[in-house]
């Protein structure tokens, strides 16, 4: 594959966060074939380098920085990453994320908010380095959220909690900054393939590998990833990925009992789900 320098998104830039691997990884490769510079970001700088190294053999235009979300200077030092290498920026896209499989009565309270604070901080703080730049693109924003945001899900509190607030967040934006041109969208993906060293924080706050998903149910994160992409060149306010995300969005609004009474049936006969 090449770089694709007449591709639709030649000549711009997108920042994808929590993209040394995974999703956000598979996102940076669809802008890249499409045309755009991307600027990768992640905690750790080995694989980091990794990515960026075989997303550069792909022929794309790419940049990293290892930068924690949750700390704003250093979501200062990822945005200036993207201005320094390539000029501008036109969309940035908050994937990274921690993840959890603990009940809330067992979570200690340190990790309840490291989990909080990654999807929470970790949108907030990159958008903050990044605006004014991309007030001046008319650019585009999406936060990465979950169809666990949609409803409950036991075992996930502080991460329903967190994906949920971002929903609530690209609201409040579009309203504030109506005029400004600049896009707020969110995308709630649903059981996605993982890489496999993927690690989820248990309530000790240990990383552990994430709960059984039965693998039919789960989408390549390459599907996953155009869609996201999609979202961001229709500039969508809001994007539910699979039918099973739509079904949920469905019962939670119209039929909630209902919806509550299947997910404590399925916690009582699917524990390895939640745990
Ligand atoms: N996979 C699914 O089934 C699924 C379902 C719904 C929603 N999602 C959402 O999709 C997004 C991507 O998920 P994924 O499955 O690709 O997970 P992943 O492989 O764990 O990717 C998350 C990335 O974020 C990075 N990260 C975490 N905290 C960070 C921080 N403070 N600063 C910078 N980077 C940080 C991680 O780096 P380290 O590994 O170095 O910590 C990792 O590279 C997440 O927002 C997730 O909540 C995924």
């Amino acid at each position: 594959m090449s770089s694709n320098s007449a591709g639709p998104l030649a000549g711009q830039v997108a920042l994808i966060t929590g993209s040394e691997s995974g999703i956000g990884r598979e996102t940076a490769r669809v802008f890249g074939r499409l045309g755009a510079a991307v600027v990768l970001n992640g905690l750790q700088a080995e694989r980091l380098e990794h990515t960026r190294q075989a997303l550069a053999a792909e022929g794309y235009q790419v940049a990293a920085c290892v930068a924690d979300v949750t700390d704003f200077a250093a979501c200062e030092r990822l945005v200036a990453t993207a201005i320094d290498s390539f000029g501008r920026l036109d969309v940035l896209v908050t994937n990274a994320s921690i993840s959890q499989r603990a009940y809330f009565a067992d979570m200690q309270p340190e990790v309840f908010r490291q989990v909080l604070d990654s999807n929470v901080y970790g949108s907030v703080y990159p958008l903050k380095a990044a605006l004014p730049h991309l007030l001046q693109s008319q650019g585009s924003v999406t936060f990465i959220s979950s169809i666990s945001a949609l409803n409950g899900m036991p075992s996930g509190s502080a991460y329903c909690a967190g994906k949920a607030a971002l929903a609530n967040l690209a609201h409040t934006l579009r309203l504030e900054l109506a005029d400004s041109g600049v896009h707020f969208g969110v995308v709630h993906i649903g059981f996605t393939q993982n890489d496999a060293d993927k690690r989820v924080l248990n309530a000790a706050g240990r990383p552990v590998p994430i709960a059984h998903r039965p693998p039919r149910w789960q989408k390549s994160q390459a599907e996953v990833a155009a869609i996201i992409v999609r979202h961001v060149r229709q500039r969508r306010r809001r994007t539910v990925i699979s039918a099973l995300g739509r079904l949920i969005l469905v019962v939670h609004s119209l039929l909630p009992r209902v919806g509550d009474w299947v997910v404590l049936l399925s916690q009582r006969r699917l524990r390895n789900f939640y745990e």
